[in-house]
Formats: structure tokens, sequence, C-alpha cells
């Protein structure tokens, strides 16, 4: 069997995926036509020539003015149905969904309709597919805590719909503890906490997400092995880091596939994850994230069934539901 083929084989969850970063420039079109939205760039062809990063805040800009094209119920659920076709195709059985609701709610978007288009797409992925899903509610951070509040005031009435909360968009400069009282308030109300940190952000964030914030999966994280202590920690306490290595490459944090840290963390003992973050925009799904990172680094099949079985372990599915995968 070739590589591609064993690694879409292989059962997996889909862990860190940012539901408008899989919107394909095909879709941005179709539905800025469908909504009378204008786009930055004159075509399909053009756009995807546009996606030539410098760094996380480069691609920032063309993500969120890409997400304008999403207005209706039923443009949400056209993203992320198209999506759950990709992710079936390579093998994942479980996907934790981040959605930016305050990319939505700031344009005049109602919370409603960007939440009940994509719960729509993943009852439909489960008719279809078997595939499970949960949405993460992602707060913007380089918004203010009193907007974040004003945003779980909006999910209040859907949080049985909503399962955990995370935290994206520019990261330096906004560190973790901006956060602090708004994390609180979300995991009093049950929801589970993730954040985005050590993507561009020194590991002091890692440690601020892990110890005031609380989270239990750190989103990238890549960084923590500029502190040897918070390495040695990472692996002590096994704690989940969504890794996304074609994203990575894309946004500079790394010049090359093969000088990802990957395979040294690995090495190290973390419990690591491979993820796509915003395949429409990073040249690749799921599938492609373990291939490449497989050729690149040289991991063999047995080192990818294991990064597989750790985004089971590590997806925030009950022991029960994740028995028939594992
Ligand atoms: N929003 C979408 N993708 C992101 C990423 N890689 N980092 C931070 N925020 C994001
Ligand atoms: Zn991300």
């Amino acid at each position: 069997m070739d590589l591609d083929a064993y690694v879409r084989a292989l059962p997996k969850a889909e862990l860190h995926v940012h539901i408008e970063g899989t919107l394909e420039p095909e879709l941005m079109f179709a539905l800025a036509r469908r909504n009378g939205v204008a786009l930055p760039y004159a075509s399909v062809e053009e756009t995807r020539a546009a996606y030539d990063f410098s760094d996380l805040q480069s691609f920032l800009d063309l993500y969120y003015a890409g997400a304008a094209a999403l207005v209706d119920e039923q443009d949400f659920f056209d993203l992320a149905a198209a999506y759950f076709e990709r992710a079936h195709a390579d093998g994942v059985v479980h996907a934790e969904l981040f959605f930016d609701p305050q990319t939505h709610t700031e344009r005049g978007v109602a919370f409603e309709t960007v939440l009940d288009g994509l719960e729509r797409a993943c009852r439909d992925a489960r008719a279809r597919f078997g595939i499970s899903s949960r949405l993460i509610l992602c707060f913007l951070r380089h918004l203010s805590e009193a907007e974040g509040f004003a945003t779980l005031e909006q999910a209040m009435p859907h949080l049985a719909r909503i399962h955990g909360v995370g935290l994206d968009s520019s990261e330096r400069g906004h560190p973790p503890a901006k956060f602090e009282r708004l994390f609180a308030r979300c995991r009093e109300l049950g929801l589970h906490a993730v954040a985005h940190a050590g993507e561009e952000g020194p590991p002091a964030y890692i440690v601020e997400a892990l110890d005031v914030l609380q989270v239990e999966r750190i989103d990238h994280g890549v960084r923590c092995e500029e502190d040897a202590a918070l390495v040695e920690r990472l692996a002590r306490e096994q704690v989940p880091l969504t890794v996304c290595p074609l994203s990575n490459v894309k946004l500079c944090v790394f010049e090359r596939l093969e000088q990802h840290n990957f395979r040294r963390l690995m090495e190290a003992g973390l419990k690591l994850t491979i993820n796509s973050d915003d395949p429409a925009y990073f040249g690749g799904y799921v599938a492609k994230n373990y291939v490449d990172t497989a050729r690149a680094l040289e991991l063999t099949r047995a080192e990818l069934a294991r990064i597989a079985r750790n985004s089971l372990e590590a997806s925030f599915v009950s022991d029960a539901e994740r028995a028939p995968w594992l």
C-alpha cells in the first residue's frame, strides 16, 4: 500500500481546523456572487496566487476578507459540508471544528445563522459518512475581553450545541492572560478549553495558556522547544499539541518542512497530533499534512499510526464513543 493510501486508511480525529479556513476560492467566489459581496481579487486564480504569506498577520488579513463571502445559513452549511467530504476522504472519523463567530457578527451576520448552518452540516456528515463532530467557539484575541464576553452572551442560549472554547487570531501582543476571566467563566459553564499558543508567540504564552486559562490542549505549541523545562512538562503531563505542519511552513514559522521540529518534539515524548489548520489557504487537508510530514521527517508507519491514535485519545469525545476507533 502506498503511503497516501496508508494514511487515509488510519482512523483519525482532526482537532485543529478553522472552518472558515476551509473556504476554497471556488466556493468563495460562488458565495460572493450569490450574496453580492465584493472580494479583494478578481478571480479564483488571482486569489490563489495571493496565498503567499510572510507571517500569521499577512494570512489573517486575507482569511478575514474571504470570510465576508459567508452570509446565510446555507453558506455556512455549504462550507462545512465541503470540508466533511474532504475529511471523510482523508479518513477522519471525528472532527472538532473551530469557528470564529466574531468575524461574522461584526458584519451583521447573526450568531444563530453561523451556528445553525454549521450544526446542520455536522448532522449531515454524521448521517452520510458516520463522522462525529464537535463545535469549538474561538474568541479573536486581537479583540477585547469585553467583546469576548459579549460573544459568550450570544452563545449562552446555545451552549448545548457548543462543546468548547478556543483562542485564535493575532498571537503576538495578545497573551492568553488577557482572557483569564472569560475562560474562567467558560470553564464554570462546563465548556472545554483550548488555545493557540507558541505558534508565533513565545513559550511563556504556552505556560500562561496552561496555568491561567487552564486549557486541555495547546494549538500549535511548536515554540515550546525554546524552553527545556516546558518541553519536559508537556511530556510529563501528556498535554496534547495540535500541530499543523503545512501551516507552519506557509506562515514562515519554519522555512521548510524538513526543518520542522515535529520529530524532535515527538522524540522528547510529547503527545502530538497532525492537523490542517486552514487547508484551503495552506495547500493541504489533514492526510496531506501527515504524508508530507512523514516524507520530510522520515516518520515510520508505526509513528503515523501513533499520531492518529493520539488524535483520537486527545479528542473531547467520551471513552465509550472513542472505543470503537482504538
Ligand atoms: N485563525 C485561523 N488560523 C489561525 C492560525 N493559524 N493562528 C491563529 N489564528 C488563526
Ligand atoms: Zn489555528
